[in-house]
């Protein structure tokens, strides 16, 4: 059997044997470096997908290697009934770099939005007696797949046969004060927001909405949750994306970039909310083993401390002029948007056409919303690569 055949093999064996919940481009990837994957045959692609925003220190990472190899080798999983260095570690570096005081581990960015929300819900009812349980969230929004964060979603496509939802969730338009002004009511805990909407399509709010939504919840007694997932871990050349906009919120939602690759979410919030989670409120078997930990850990380290922000908002930078570039000379290009290396294209059709030419010349892009390109590289891309990305999208945009 040939590569080729062995990878149509596979290919084949998982129509099968998986169930069809992702349609999946026609490549069986088998190696990755940087910012490079092959696939069986040995075909190169330049990835700027990453992962979906998750590989900030691109494929095979030695930093991320050591730390694995290190840890595996002392300590893989004992539970979250006994205390374990790498994850206090870790929890010590978030706190010390962020808004935040106190951390919970867990598996996702669903799992991480759940907590986020049972948390909110819980302060709530403590503070509050009960009635005061509905949390607001944006149109066009994701929060996860789970029955409470697809709830939190503002899109129909992703609660489409889940019916009954749950009950307790309303929805405000995004980037709109007073359409959020209008939405709360007696029954609202908490205001639930990405500061940048990634697969909403890679929407940026004005400068002042996010500091007015704050004031707006001091102002009614109300939570604010920033759900991080996609924006954060250096995505947007901050560690977090609500820096750009100087305000922080109660509690945030990271999962993603955290570990590389790793399965590790993580829901922080301030020391008034803390007790709201006493032993047994909340747990998850598997959040924040040593494992995932001691690789989360050496993971921001290094996005702290080897310039990888700086070089971020760099290469956003030079990306984005290139992507202006494209758009000067390609009516189909009608914005170009986004922080750091999370950029959109929104485009004047479907976006599907390109993604699959881009991808016959070896380049991994995604589409958000039909018609947005999204551009969520590795961290460490450099202008090479982005030179490459930007001549192929000039050949193949009309
Ligand atoms: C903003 C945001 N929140 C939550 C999630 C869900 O994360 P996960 O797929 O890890 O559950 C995502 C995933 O794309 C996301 O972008």
């Amino acid at each position: 059997m040939d590569h080729s055949s062995l990878s149509e093999a596979t290919m084949a064996l998982a129509d099968k044997v998986l169930f069809p919940t992702y349609k999946r481009a026609h490549v069986v990837l088998m190696r990755g470096e940087g910012c490079r994957l092959w696939d069986e045959d040995g075909k190169e692609y330049l990835d700027f997908v990453g992962g979906i925003a998750v590989c900030a220190l691109g494929h095979s990472s030695p930093i991320v290697s050591r730390a694995l190899e290190d840890q595996s080798r002392k300590l893989v999983h004992v539970s979250n009934l006994y205390y374990t260095k790498p994850q206090v570690e870790l929890a010590q570096l978030l706190v010390e770099n962020s808004f935040a005081d106190c951390v919970f581990f867990c598996n996702s960015g669903a799992e991480a939005n759940e907590a986020a929300i049972k948390l909110a819900r819980r302060y709530s009812s403590e503070k509050y007696g009960p009635g005061k349980y509905t949390i607001v969230s944006m149109k066009g929004s994701f929060h996860g797949r789970t029955m409470a964060t697809l709830s939190a979603t503002g899109q129909a496509k992703v609660q489409h046969g889940y019916e009954p939802l749950l009950q307790g969730f309303k929805f405000a338009p995004f980037n709109d004060l007073q359409g959020l002004e209008e939405t709360i009511d007696d029954s609202v805990c908490a205001v639930m927001l990405e500061p940048i909407q990634g697969e909403g399509g890679v929407i940026c709010p004005d400068p002042g909405y996010l500091k007015a939504v704050k004031d707006l919840c001091l102002e009614r007694g109300l939570l604010l949750i920033f759900d991080e997932v996609q924006t954060g871990m250096g995505r947007t050349g901050k560690l977090f994306a609500h820096e750009h906009y100087g305000v922080s919120p109660h509690i945030m939602s990271l999962a993603k970039a955290l570990g590389n690759g790793l399965p590790i979410g993580a829901m922080l919030s301030t020391e008034e909310l803390k007790s709201a989670f006493g032993p047994g409120s909340h747990a998850t078997t598997f959040g924040g083993t040593p494992l995932v930990t001691a690789v989360a850990k050496a993971v921001l380290t290094s996005l702290l401390k080897d310039g990888w922000l700086g070089h971020c908002q760099k290469m956003g930078k030079y990306f984005r002029e290139k992507l202006e570039g494209l758009k000067r000379r390609h009516p189909i290009v009608k914005e170009v948007r986004g922080f750091g290396l999370m950029i959109g294209v929104e485009l004047e059709q479907t976006g599907a056409p390109f993604v699959e030419e881009c991808f016959k010349r070896g380049f991994l892009i995604n589409c958000a919303q039909d018609r947005v390109l999204r551009f969520v590289p590795p961290l460490i891309v450099g202008q090479g690569e982005i030179d490459a990305l930007s001549q192929v999208l000039d050949e193949v945009l009309p």
